[in-house]
């Protein structure tokens, strides 16, 4: 694997697309999830310096958190608690433009102003989700939940 990750500037679209063949060379060869979890989520902190950046992961029937990176984060979330369980239950992509606006919102961090939250699927049932905070308002948008969505579609290809 790279030793060193290639920082992309410009627009959204350049940052994605250098970034998601690099995070795909990281994680080839390598057998362990958690490695490769913790891997992807560094690599996104790197390139765009989101808040706080991590996997939620589907143990025994709820979200456990999983690899991440930045302020210490709420262990257990519900089906249907807070933006991650609610995008669990919906098995959709929810993006929240100001999280003080989200009825349920779960504060992990009170830095935390907008969030993006895309489930990951295994033959059709949600195994976990990526869950993105950022300190800005209104961070993210379509060409995040387009890019994130392609991410998560390698779920197979990170590991056991
Ligand atoms: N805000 C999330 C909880 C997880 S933390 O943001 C890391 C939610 O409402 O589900």
């Amino acid at each position: 694997m790279a030793e060193d990750l290639q920082l992309a500037e410009g627009s959204k679209t350049d940052q994605y697309q250098s970034l998601l063949p690099q995070i795909r060379a990281l994680v080839e060869g390598e057998t362990d999830r958690v490695a490769n979890l913790a891997n992807i989520v560094a690599a996104l902190r790197q390139q765009f310096g989101w808040l706080w950046v991590g996997f939620y992961l589907v143990k025994e029937g709820e979200l456990v958190v999983g690899p991440f990176q930045g302020p210490v984060a709420c262990t257990r979330i519900a089906l249907g608690r807070g933006v991650c369980g609610t995008s669990w239950k919906e098995r959709r992509t929810l993006i929240v433009p100001d999280v003080g606006k989200f009825p349920g919102h779960i504060a992990c961090s009170s830095l935390s102003r907008s969030e993006i939250v895309v489930p990951i699927f295994d033959r059709g049932e949600v195994v976990g989700v990526l869950d993105v905070d950022s300190e800005v308002l209104n961070e993210f948008d379509g060409e995040d939940q387009r890019w994130l969505e392609e991410l998560v579609k390698d779920w197979d290809k990170w590991g056991y």
